[in-house]
């Protein structure tokens, strides 16, 4: 008896040992390129339930750019969106091992966009969020192709020398060190993200990004936003529920 218990904890331990590596491996992929996608991360009948979440949620909380509508704190307003997404402990684990930081959870945007003739993509264009320490987890709720707005990065952009080089390199042709024009961008690889419904994007929001704009249909995403925990809570960098900014 004794033997079995032993030989079921050998096993659990060297189950856990391989998971933890994969876990580990998965991690520095990530921190290399500065993001990773995590596929079916949920079902089709949860991103049905959470479309629905976003389209019930008050109008008036609802800031457009453009054809982009923006929710912030729509954890606040959806239980289900604060269940299903906003309190997944297993995201922010993911984001401590990318930007190595203990990281303290902020909001959960809920975001819709459409095609409009001529409109940008999600963020507005391509950007970084800031050059503070941060994270972010979105979902896919619709199947994201190259039509509707999937999220397009230069991988490894997020590293403060690969930054350091393209600053130097274009110098002149900066008017903003969080936008930049698509011309600039242009001469960089960059990659798009497509997948179905309930992939998420993990990704350091130092990655120069953006939402490629929306040629046909529309995308709903939920977008968890997380920074340094050493920052205390209350200070500007919270006021993201108030300010409902594009980045
Ligand atoms: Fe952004």
């Amino acid at each position: 008896m004794l033997e079995y218990s032993k030989i079921k904890i050998l096993l659990l331990t060297a189950y856990r040992t391989v998971e933890n590596f994969f876990f580990e491996v998965k991690g520095s992929m990530a921190a290399k390129n500065g993001f990773i996608v995590l596929e079916e991360y949920l079902c089709d009948e949860h991103c049905d339930v959470l479309i629905n979440e976003i389209n019930q949620l008050p109008t008036g909380s609802v800031k457009s750019f453009d054809n982009d509508k923006r929710i912030f704190g729509s954890q606040h307003l959806s239980n289900v969106i604060s269940k299903y997404f906003a309190n997944r402990l297993d995201l922010i684990d993911f984001g401590e091992l990318m930007v190595r930081r203990k990281l303290r959870f902020q909001t959960t945007l809920a975001g819709h966009i459409s095609y409009k003739e001529g409109a940008l993509g999600s963020g507005g264009g391509w950007h970084v969020d800031s050059h503070s320490v941060q994270f972010k987890a979105m979902i896919y709720l619709t199947d994201v192709s190259e039509d509707n707005g999937p999220f397009e990065v230069i991988p490894g952009s997020h590293k403060p020398k690969w930054f350091l080089v393209f600053l130097l390199r274009n110098w002149f042709s900066f008017t903003s060190i969080t936008r930049f024009d698509n011309q600039l961008v242009s001469k960089y690889d960059t990659k798009k993200i497509m997948g179905k419904r309930g992939t998420v994007v993990l990704f350091n929001p130092l990655l120069i990004h953006r939402g490629l704009p929306v040629t046909k249909g529309e995308r709903y995403a939920l977008t968890n936003y997380y920074v340094n925990n050493k920052v205390p809570v209350g200070t500007a960098i919270d006021n993201l529920d108030k300010e409902q900014q594009l980045s």
